[in-house]
């Protein structure tokens, strides 16, 4: 694995655009916890994201609305205690800078003093390119995310694939440049055609990050519980299943509780004599 070893630079804002320049690819993911931030870590992904999708993926809930700026916090912290080289970016919530620039600022210096090294936040409207452009100027690293924006789901009309027709492809064009002119040190593409996405990446200096944004884009995330099959069903169209752990997982529990009601375990092996305390 190129890069990737003991010795393997720590990842930063800086050199995530180096890499841009070199034509290498970023492998990103989203991780919530400690175990999974060592793992990935471990298993050298460039960027791990704290993701607002903690709201779907952790607490259950139909939208990234919800989920707030203690809950971010708390998630933040276990994410950077497992992570040493990996790039830690963490998702600003519904309402934590949309409103006004100090609350955002206020939010943003939150989660770095969490131990984040950058915040995303989406879209690029009047407002939230103030925002941007005022956090980078303190030294606060952003990373932009336009296309299928969760946060105005109710605003686009459900998680629909954006920029299809002209017009909107010129206004994401348009935006993606706004997020570099503001100070984006790199920007999320979420559920746009491949084509757009191969556009985008060409005409920014930063990189882009695609999910859903099809193979030109200068990296990839995945939401990490759908790329490892966490969840039953079908999934999206973008995502590929490098795993099964759902049904692993369930696997596991039931054999143990079968284990538990025939006896099964423990087993001496797992019980104490009376010198031994390991
Ligand atoms: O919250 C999240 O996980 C995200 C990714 C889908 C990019 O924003």
């Amino acid at each position: 694995m190129a890069g990737t070893g003991p010795a393997s630079p720590k990842v930063t804002t800086v050199s995530l655009r180096r890499m841009k320049g070199r034509g290498e690819r970023i492998a990103a993911l989203t991780a919530y916890d400690y175990p999974t931030a060592l793992l990935l870590d471990k298993a050298g992904v460039d960027l791990v994201l704290v993701g607002d999708s903690a709201a779907n993926v952790v607490y259950g809930m139909p939208t990234t609305l919800p989920i707030g700026m203690d809950e971010m916090v708390y998630h933040t912290k276990a994410v950077v205690a497992g992570t040493k080289r990996a790039l830690v970016v963490a998702d600003m919530p519904f309402m934590s800078y949309q409103p006004a620039t100090e609350p955002a600022i206020e939010n943003a210096g939150r989660l770095l003093k969490s131990g984040a090294e950058a915040v995303k936040l989406e879209g690029a409207s009047e407002p939230v390119l103030e925002r941007i452009a005022r956090l980078v100027e303190l030294g606060i690293p952003v990373l932009g995310h336009l296309g299928l924006t969760p946060q105005s789901v109710h605003q686009l009309g459900g998680y629909r694939l954006q920029g299809r027709k002209p017009e909107a492809r010129e206004k994401l064009l348009a935006d993606a440049v706004g997020l570099e002119q503001a100070g984006c040190f790199a920007v999320v593409l979420e559920k746009i055609p491949a084509s757009l996405g191969k556009e985008v990446t060409g005409r920014l200096g930063i990189p882009t990050i695609g999910i859903g944004a099809g193979p030109d884009c200068d990296g990839q995330i995945l939401v990490l519980h759908d790329m490892l099959g966490v969840f039953e069903g079908p999934g999206y169209r973008f995502v590929k299943r490098y795993a099964e752990l759902g049904s692993r997982i369930q696997e596991a529990v039931s054999d143990y509780c079968r284990d538990v009601r025939e006896g099964g375990f423990p087993a001496s092996e797992h019980s104490f004599e009376p010198d031994a305390d390991r």
